[in-house]
């Protein structure tokens, strides 16, 4: 069984994606499910493919399901979820496999994936951007009320 699959297995995982389901049940804007997982995952396997950038599938697939699940813990008690979310994942990883390297790649990934402005990791851009054009802004029912910026939302389909 590949790494990332045992990850989505995982109790800690499990529970922690059950809380954001719930908290998320009446949101109106993007919610934060395994089908934004996945596609985070596979736009950032595209990228990685094009740009023949050093990061495996098991590396990919582990960012695409964990980058967002400290949503859980900020939306309990307000702690930024890139925080929290080191926090999980920093536990989750080296129960599934991962070793030392992969582990701090990805927590560095994770912690950076809403700075753009200063990232810390070579591959952070890249995910940044599969994170921002994962989103199918021009079908969102809350498009107006949403408050990325007309520079930030998505206007076309590039990929
Ligand atoms: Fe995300």
């Amino acid at each position: 069984m590949e790494r990332y699959q045992k990850i989505i297995q995982h109790e800690l995982y499990k529970s922690a994606y059950e809380k954001i389901y719930k908290a998320e049940e009446n949101r109106e804007f993007c919610h934060h499910d395994m089908e934004h997982f996945l596609a985070v995952a596979r736009l950032t396997y595209i990228f990685v493919l094009e740009q023949n950038l050093p990061m495996s599938k098991d590396v990919v697939y582990a960012l695409g399901f964990l980058h967002d699940i400290g949503r859980c813990k900020e939306y309990e008690d307000g702690t930024p979820h890139e925080e929290a979310g080191m926090d999980i994942a920093g536990e989750i990883l080296p129960a599934c496999g991962y070793d030392k390297e992969e582990c701090a790649m990805i927590l560095q990934i994770i912690g950076d994936h809403r700075n753009k402005d200063c990232f810390l990791h070579p591959c952070s851009a890249i995910f940044y951007q599969a994170d921002k054009i994962s989103r199918n802004c021009q079908e969102c029912n809350a498009y107006h009320q949403c408050y990325w910026s007309e520079e930030k939302k998505n206007h076309k389909y590039t990929y």
